[in-house]
């Protein structure tokens, strides 16, 4: 790609740490942010970082709000949300929101980049400003959020939409950083990144902790993501023990949207990856 030099230029220029944070595994860390090492669990080894200007609204119990689903537009025969006519194949036309991206599929074209994004008012952390998602996404997750936050388990975001050019830059740092092998495991290939769909987000707790490390999953958000996400179309992408289907160690915090249809229908059956849940080959590794 001809746009990744100069944007890598430009990033390093504004002080590309802030503006990649976030999408751990994956992203590089915010500035004064350890970058030295990756943990066991794939997430940052980096002590934690505060969750600036996010206000904390208590560390109560992950319990489920009374808010009604997220209702859905008409449904694919997949179960999956549309706002557009679904081509067919399914799961491999990233535009459709049940599309699958893993190290055995690639985006299509690699450069893809969503047609809707949107900003959603969502609380950012360290690196997550003005973070965008596709619309339908975008709308999900301001729900989820309030809803989060009135269960007493505010949550930050992150990282949302990430473009081609800024995976190169974010999976070069994770290769600068762990070399190629340790950045595979937590960082996907320019073209590979389930964010370029726009359709991914990177959630903090408010309170800072735990960011981006596999310790999240034992905060407020954390866990109150894992039990109520699924409510707002989101799942839990690269769950704990799921490295030989999806080729990544586990990211609490790496939600993806699929709309509420399949992502309540996935939480009840139990299904640990989209790999599984949409009877696709698992993807360990790239061909
Ligand atoms: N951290 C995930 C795998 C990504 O880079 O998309
Ligand atoms: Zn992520």
């Amino acid at each position: 790609m001809n746009t990744a030099k100069p944007v890598l230029l430009a990033a390093a220029l504004l002080g590309l740490a802030g503006l990649m944070a976030g999408c751990a595994p994956g992203e590089p860390p915010s500035p004064g942010e350890s970058t030295t090492a990756v943990s066991p669990g794939g997430a940052s080894a980096s002590p934690s970082a505060s969750a600036g200007g996010s206000p904390s609204q208590g560390t109560g119990p992950a319990t489920r709000s009374p808010e009604p689903a997220e209702t859905s537009a008409s449904a694919s025969p997949t179960g999956a949300e549309t706002e557009e006519p679904q081509a067919q194949g399914g799961h491999d036309d990233p535009a459709r929101i049940d599309v699958v991206v893993n190290k055995q599929r690639p985006l299509e074209p690699l450069d893809y980049f969503p047609a809707d994004l949107a900003t959603p008012a969502l609380t950012p952390g360290p690196g997550g400003d003005d973070a965008q998602l596709r619309a339908a996404a975008a709308k999900a997750a301001e729900r989820m959020f309030a809803a989060a936050a009135a269960d007493g388990a505010p949550m930050t975001v992150l990282s949302g939409f990430r473009s081609y050019e800024t995976q190169v830059a974010t999976y070069q740092h994770w290769v600068d950083v762990n070399g190629k092998a340790g950045a595979d495991r937590v960082s996907a290939r320019p073209g590979f990144s389930e964010h370029q769909t726009g359709l991914s987000m990177d959630i903090g707790d408010a309170s800072g902790s735990c960011r981006l490390e596999a310790c999240f999953a034992d905060t407020p958000a954390g866990a109150w993501a894992a039990q109520n996400a699924h409510r707002f179309g989101f799942v839990v992408r690269y769950q704990p023990g799921q490295e030989s289907v999806t080729g990544y160690s586990a990211e609490p915090w790496h939600l993806r949207y699929i709309g509420t249809k399949d992502a309540g229908a996935m939480f009840s059956s139990g299904a640990k990856t989209l790999e599984t849940y949409y009877g696709l080959p698992a993807a360990p590794d790239y061909r």
